[in-house]
């Protein structure tokens, strides 16, 4: 049985400019009662992610998380009380359960998960993240052998597995990251062609540098100067996958829109289409064994960037959008029993 106090983090106050630890306040509360149809979490991993920032000033795909609520925030556990049939104890589920240690929740609000290898994979590659990076890119993206891939972000979570899928499909891959240390990583470590630290370069000339034929592919996960820089550097019939927009998220101030909108787009025929992850699911079980099936044959390393303990959650979102990460940020808040 769990104890009768748990942790939690809530949100203290909605962020202005920058985030800072400051916003977050920890507090104790007692563990929640399961009521009818619901089902009692242990949280095990919390997924940390770059649009957790996004849900706080609201205008997103979900509801803002509002001061002095629990942060919001995707989690995988495991079941110590059920009042669900369809759940048993010691099942591990994925769910929203905010940054805290035990969460009670209505079984329908919850996905069972069936581990394959460690844990962590199921917020990882199994996880958003990689299905993510597999529908984006193959589904969207849609690269040929001999291409040319570009992906931002490309050191963190997403742009990590998207690299290595590019390079899987046949693509020439070049990552822009925001490190002379996670630039050599992807060359050295995951296979990318080239890669492009955006803190010390001008982005459109590098590009051009470094994709001497163009860019086929842009899978973006970080908008503003960044975007505008490979948008010039586009082949006629490219397309531009829009996965997200970090560099506009934690500041009062986003930037305008890029140059080059909507010219380029008409005069080189681009496709530029975003999408959001959950838009696939129904196809989630295929997605998830051919990811399984690369990691077990070595095509793609899993990166994972783990703190620990739940108290650590504010100060590891708040590294992640600084650029501290390598590959998936994640809590470990306890391990599993059963
Ligand atoms: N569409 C969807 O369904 C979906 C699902 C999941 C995630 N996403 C999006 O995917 C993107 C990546 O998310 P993630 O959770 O995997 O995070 P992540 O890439 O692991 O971490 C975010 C990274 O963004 C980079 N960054 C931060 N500020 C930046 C700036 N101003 N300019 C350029 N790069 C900046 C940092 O790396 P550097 O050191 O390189 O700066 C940081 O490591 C986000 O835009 C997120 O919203 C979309």
């Amino acid at each position: 049985m769990p104890a009768d106090q748990m942790r939690e983090i809530t949100l203290a106050k909605t962020p202005e400019g920058k985030l800072d630890v400051a916003d977050f306040a920890p507090r104790t509360v007692p563990v929640p009662t399961p009521g009818d149809g619901e089902v009692l979490i242990r949280v095990l991993y919390i997924s940390i992610d770059a649009a957790n920032r996004a849900w706080m000033q609201g205008r997103t795909y979900r509801e803002q998380v509002l001061p002095g609520t629990r942060m919001a925030g995707g989690a995988i556990g495991e079941v110590v009380a059920s009042n669900d049939p369809a759940f048993a104890v010691g099942d591990i589920v994925e769910a929203d359960t905010g940054w805290c240690e035990y969460a009670a929740l209505p079984g329908k609000l919850l996905e069972k998960r069936t581990p394959r290898g460690p844990l962590t994979h199921l917020l990882s590659i199994l996880g958003i993240t990689g299905k993510t990076a597999y529908f984006g890119l193959l589904h969207i993206g849609k690269p040929k052998a001999g291409e040319t891939v570009v992906v931002s972000a490309a050191a963190g979570a997403v742009g990590s597995v998207v690299g290595q899928l590019a390079k899987a499909a046949g693509a020439r891959v070049v990552g822009i990251a925001g490190s002379a240390d996670k630039c050599a990583w992807l060359v050295n470590d995951l296979g990318f062609d080239a890669a492009i630290n955006y803190r010390d370069e001008n982005v459109m000339k590098a590009v051009k540098r470094e994709a001497p034929d163009g860019v086929d592919v842009f899978f973006d996960n970080v908008g503003g100067d960044v975007f505008e820089g490979v948008l010039f550097r586009m082949n006629t019939h490219g397309r531009i996958v829009c996965c997200g927009a970090v560099s506009q998220y934690d500041t009062d101030t986003p930037s305008h829109g890029p140059r080059g909108v909507p010219g380029l787009i008409v005069t080189k025929r681009l496709k530029v289409e975003g999408f959001i992850v959950m838009d696939f699911f129904d196809q989630s079980p295929q997605a998830e064994a051919e990811l399984a099936g690369m990691v077990a044959q070595g095509k793609i390393k899993v990166a994972e960037d783990i703190t620990e303990g739940i108290e650590s959650a504010p100060a590891a979102l708040v590294g992640l959008l600084n650029g501290d990460n390598v590959g998936k940020r994640m809590v470990h808040v306890a391990d599993r029993t059963n």
